[in-house]
Parts: structure tokens; sequence; C-alpha cells
């Protein structure tokens, strides 16, 4: 091993990897008591996308007397010490001390509700087993991710994924507990999901700030906690019978029930815009009308429409016509994380 560390250290060791964001049909929003890990309070349940893409090269680089991050080709100095701090994670258990240059690129707005997060630390995490030769299992890469972003551990794998709570008594002083695993893929069930992005800010209130905010104020919170097993089993289930519209009901539910939660919080959380709200009751229409399509919203106020196989395009152009809208983002379900030298 300290051999293996010497030669580490001494090195200039490189890799990239490429992950796609996810979106959670049984949303995730509060942490546990376990802040080191960044353990989630409640599993959530969600689907990895095509066409949105992070790409990450982490060079470490003993020339380097601090960590560089140059997010879409500009030198980003205001979110290095978030990353430093989660490379450091992976320099802990590599033994070395290297400095690294991170450099990654979104083909889609950075930290405006898009879970660019997600992909973020996914690619991260992926293409620092691969330089630093760490070895992870696809668990351990998920475990280490969700304690960067809790989820980030959804997009090490592609397709329908799920994060269960576990058991925190037998937590790896390292990676911690819950832990990210697929349970059908993307083949399965073709669903498409079309992006309506409202804007492209960065969001003024961060999801880590949000949840703590909700779980020390908001009145619904308990109760949010409480609905979260019986969701995500029937969830799983609705996924495993391709029940459409069983599914869409259950996920706005989760959906709506988190904003609820979150605007209760004081002082209240509102992501949403007027467009986001036009969206809403646009593909409710949509789906009265048989088209089989429904709604999710992250912390932010872009609209994501999940739709049956085949009817990406008519909800993209009906989502189009919304005055808010800028643009429409169409994708399909896409695969795990993605590493080369
Ligand atoms: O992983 P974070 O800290 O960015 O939190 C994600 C929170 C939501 O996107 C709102 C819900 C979810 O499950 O992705």
């Amino acid at each position: 091993m300290s051999s293996t560390n010497d030669t580490l250290r001494a090195e200039v060791r490189t890799a990239f990897a490429a992950a796609h964001p996810n979106i959670a049909l049984i949303k995730y929003w509060g942490k546990s008591s376990d802040l080191t890990h960044n353990e989630p309070a409640v599993s959530s349940l969600s689907v990895t996308l095509d066409t949105l893409l992070t790409e990450t090269r982490l060079t470490f680089d003993p020339s380097l007397s601090e960590d560089v991050l140059i997010l879409n080709g500009v030198v980003d100095r205001k979110k290095q010490g978030r990353i430093s701090f989660n490379i450091d994670k992976l320099r802990h258990i590599a033994g070395v001390s290297t400095r690294c240059r991170v450099e990654t690129t979104n083909n889609f707005p950075t930290g405006a509700g898009l879970a660019s997060s997600a992909s973020g630390f996914a690619a991260l995490v992926a293409a620092g087993n691969r330089a630093l030769d760490l070895h992870l299992s696809g668990r351990q890469q998920t475990m280490l991710s969700r304690s960067m972003s809790g989820s980030a551990a959804r997009s090490i794998h592609g397709g329908f994924v799920k994060i269960a709570l576990a058991d925190s008594s037998t937590a790896d002083p390292v990676y911690g507990s819950a832990y990210a695993e697929q349970f059908a893929t993307a083949d399965y069930w073709p669903l498409e999901v079309c992006v309506g992005v409202v804007s492209e800010e960065e969001k003024s209130v961060g999801s880590t700030e949000g949840m703590e905010r909700s779980r020390e104020t908001s009145p619904y919170y308990s109760p949010w906690l409480d609905g979260n097993d019986k969701d995500i089993v029937e969830a799983e289930k609705l996924v495993l019978e391709k029940d459409f519209e069983k599914l869409a009901d259950l996920s706005e539910f989760s959906c709506l029930k988190m904003h609820a939660m979150a605007m209760a919080s004081q002082p209240g959380l509102v992501y949403w815009r007027g467009a986001t709200v036009e969206a809403m009751h646009a593909i409710r229409h949509l789906r009265a009308s048989g088209i089989p399509v429904f709604f999710t919203i992250d912390a932010g106020p872009q609209i994501k429409a999940i739709c049956g196989p085949g009817y990406g395009d008519k909800v993209a152009s009906v989502l189009s016509d919304i005055p808010g809208i800028q643009r429409v983002i169409q994708c399909g379900l896409g695969g795990d994380v993605r590493t080369a030298e």
C-alpha cells in the first residue's frame, strides 16, 4: 500500500467521467441527524436522464499548491471550497494529499434546479475513483456521492433508481449507510422527460439550507417524513407494473407535498414562478385529454414533464407555447456514469 501511495503522490493522475442528472419522482427533502455523512431523512426514487450531461476531468497534480475548479471554462473560486472539502474524502481514502484540478462542464444551467449537483458529484466520485485507483464498488460510489449531495447517489446509476434508508447503527465510518441502487433499466420502460426551462438563474436558497429550514420551522415536516415509506414502496411497484396513471398521481402528490412543506417553512421557500404554475395546469389538462404525462418540480422554477414512451414531442410543443417557458429540453432515460482515462 505504501509503495502504491508513493506512486500516487509522485505522479500526475488523471481521469474523466460523464454523468447525467436525475429527476426524483418521490422526493428527497430533509437530512437525518448524521450530518457528517449527509444521510437523508427520507428515501427517494428517481429516473436518470440522457441528453443533459456533466463532463468532468480530474487531474491530481503534485505541482499544484491548491485545488482549482474550472466550471464551464471559467475559474470558480466561490464553489471551490465545497469541491475541495469533497475531494478531501477521495484523498482520505487514497491516503494522499495531492491537489487537484477539476475541469467540469454542464450542457445545461448550473444550480438552477436541474440537478447539476447530482450529476456533478457523481462524476467527481467516478473520476476520482478511476484517477486514484480506489477500486470502489458501485455501492460505495453511490454512498460517497450521497455524502457530497444527497441526490448525487442516484446519478451513479441509469434508469430507475432508489435510495432506501439504511440502518444507521451499521454505518461505515467513511461511507455512512444509505446507498442507491437501480431497480429497473432505462429500456424496461423508456419514459421521456421534457424539461421546461423557466429561468437559468441560480436559485436563491440552496437545497441544504432549504432542507434545514424546513426541518426547523415547517409544521408539515413531520407528516412529510411519516408518509415517505408508503410512497416509496408504492412507486417502485407502479414502475415495475408500468402503471403510468397511478404513478402520475403518486409522483405529483410527492412533489406537491414537498413544496407545500417547504412553502410553510419560515421564511417560506417559494421556488416556483408564474410559468411553473401555468405549466402544471397545462400538463394536467393534457393528462385529462388522454396524453400520459405528469409534472414534477425541484428546488427551482423549472417544470419537468414525465411522458409515456413516444409522447415527448407532443408535450414539448405544448410546453414551448406557454409564456415564460424559455426553452424545452427533451430527454429520454439515460445510463450509468461512465469513465475514461
Ligand atoms: O441533492 P440535493 O441536496 O441537491 O437535494 C435535492 C432535492 C430535490 O431536488 C428538491 C429533490 C430530489 O430528490 O432530487
